[in-house]
């Protein structure tokens, strides 16, 4: 089965989880862009938050129902893609930039469901881990994050810089604690696997790293 395929399919298995009326938050990405078919073509009638311009863009395209977030701050269901999935559950998010958003609608919604190819599952994750990063003060920051990279890409649509933070990933959970004390960073593509409840790869294989995971 190509990626594209396995994308496809993972992400008709979490659109399975739509019902009618529920509020759902939409990722970002190139494995969304197979849910927004999946969703369009059932026509179930749920009310959907975006995680990106990108995303409301072409979800409204599709005739979903695409509403602002304050008028649904708590979600019944998330799904998006990921950039790695580890065995324990860790996630690195990001590689679009929607890293900060998207981890904002996956802590509003009851269940958080994760859609990947087998080419994201990692034995274990690695750089880049993207970050997105206050415009002020940018250059001391950068320092204490050695080594990053300033992303060549415009700011976020809230105006933060899209970085990289190249060292290791070894221990992701006092990694996410350093990048959550460090007030120049607005939000870092880790997402701990207590978020996650369900991680559909392909066609098959289902994970629940919920049940097992750890916290930063
Ligand atoms: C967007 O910023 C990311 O978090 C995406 O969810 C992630 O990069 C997966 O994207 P693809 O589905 O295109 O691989």
């Amino acid at each position: 089965m190509s990626r594209d395929e396995q994308k496809h399919r993972a992400a008709a298995r979490a659109a399975d989880l739509v019902e009618r009326d529920m509020r759902v938050g939409l990722g970002t990405g190139s494995t969304v862009a197979f849910l927004l078919d999946e969703l369009a073509r059932r026509d179930v009638r749920a009310h959907y938050v975006a995680t990106s311009p990108r995303t409301e863009i072409e979800a409204r395209r599709r005739g979903l129902d695409v509403t602002a977030f304050h008028e649904w701050p708590a979600l019944d269901l998330a799904i998006d893609g990921a950039d790695q999935v580890a065995p324990d559950g860790w996630l690195v998010k990001g590689a679009g930039g929607a890293h900060t958003r998207e981890k904002i609608v996956a802590y509003a919604a009851a269940r958080f469901v994760v859609i990947v190819d087998e080419s994201k599952l990692v034995a274990a994750l690695r750089p880049p881990v993207p970050l997105e990063l206050f415009n002020f003060g940018l250059e001391a920051t950068l320092a204490s994050l050695a080594p990053v990279r300033v992303r060549d890409a415009a700011p976020s649509p809230d105006g933060g810089v899209l970085s990289d933070y190249l060292g290791a990933v070894d221990a992701p959970a006092s990694l996410a604690r350093w990048f959550d004390a460090n007030v120049g960073v607005i939000g870092h593509g880790l997402v701990a696997p207590n978020l996650v409840d369900t991680i559909f790869v392909g066609a098959h294989d289902e994970l629940h790293p919920n049940k097992n995971g750890d916290t930063p």
